[in-house]
């Protein structure tokens, strides 16, 4: 079975590019063909929804250099790439704190995403400034404003009325998770959405990482028993299908 979201943690860049005497962002821009052929893959074997992660909030704390670097990649992707995004039907959505985002950056978003609305292949989510804690505490503050207008009560806080204020209230929860470089934790990415996904990490550093590594994932993916807290009897038993 082939996931219906997979989620990325493109990890990495610096130390492929600093293993070849470069420096860090040409890790960076060498991760941006990993992306390309990530995406084409995924268009290609008709993969419903693909969140990459390409800069965290955390990620702001680095050199103001390689800061301005990424925000001028992404920047760059927004305007020369989309085309190629549109063309291949590719729905787009950013994820994270905009606020944060230069005004330009903030309106090329905003465009990219308004000309890719209607599309109806693979719907492709980049989180860009973006962590777990500042998706969870901006779904808190959405719900607070509700409860402050009366619009809705304490009792009606539930599981489903928290996933539908986070970033991804739109799409199914990842089915997959992805991370490269070897190392094996969240970082802050996507806390609630994740917490029944398939996780699998490898030491490939992103820029690295092709289609046969996706394949290795893919097929990782596919040996997995999902039982959801279910036993093993219950599932063959047809009982939560
Ligand atoms: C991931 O690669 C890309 C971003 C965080 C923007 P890194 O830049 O984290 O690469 P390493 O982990 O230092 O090798
Ligand atoms: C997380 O990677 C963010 C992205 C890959 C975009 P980092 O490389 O910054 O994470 P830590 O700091 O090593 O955990
Ligand atoms: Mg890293």
């Amino acid at each position: 079975m082939l996931p219906r979201h997979i989620a990325i943690i493109m990890d990495g860049n610096g130390r492929w590019a600093t293993q070849r005497f470069m420096p860090r962002i040409a890790g960076h821009k060498a991760g941006v063909d990993s992306v390309r052929k990530i995406v084409k893959a995924c268009v290609e074997k008709k993969i419903e929804v693909l969140t990459l992660w390409a800069f965290g909030n955390e990620n702001w704390k680095r050199p103001q250099q390689e800061v301005s670097f990424l925000m001028n990649l992404m920047t760059s992707m927004m305007e020369n790439e989309i085309k190629k995004i549109h063309e291949e039907n590719i729905q787009l959505h950013i994820i994270g704190d905009r606020s944060r985002l230069d005004k330009n950056l903030q309106q090329k978003i905003a465009q990219a995403e308004q000309l890719t609305a209607n599309n109806s292949g693979l719907k492709l989510i980049i989180a860009f400034s973006y962590s777990g804690y500042w998706d969870i505490t901006e779904a808190m503050r959405k719900i607070a404003v509700e409860i402050q207008e009366n619009r809705i009560t304490p009792t009606d806080i539930s599981p489903e009325l928290i996933q539908q204020k986070l970033a991804l209230a739109n799409f199914p929860d990842p089915d997959l998770f992805i991370r490269s470089s070897g190392e094996q934790r969240l970082s802050n990415f996507l806390l609630w959405n994740l917490a029944y996904t398939e996780l699998y990490f490898t030491n490939v550093f992103w820029p690295d990482f092709d289609v046969a590594e996706l394949e290795k994932a893919l097929l990782f993916f596919a040996s997995r028993e999902r039982r959801f807290g279910a036993t093993s009897e219950q599932l063959q038993a047809g009982q939560y299908a």
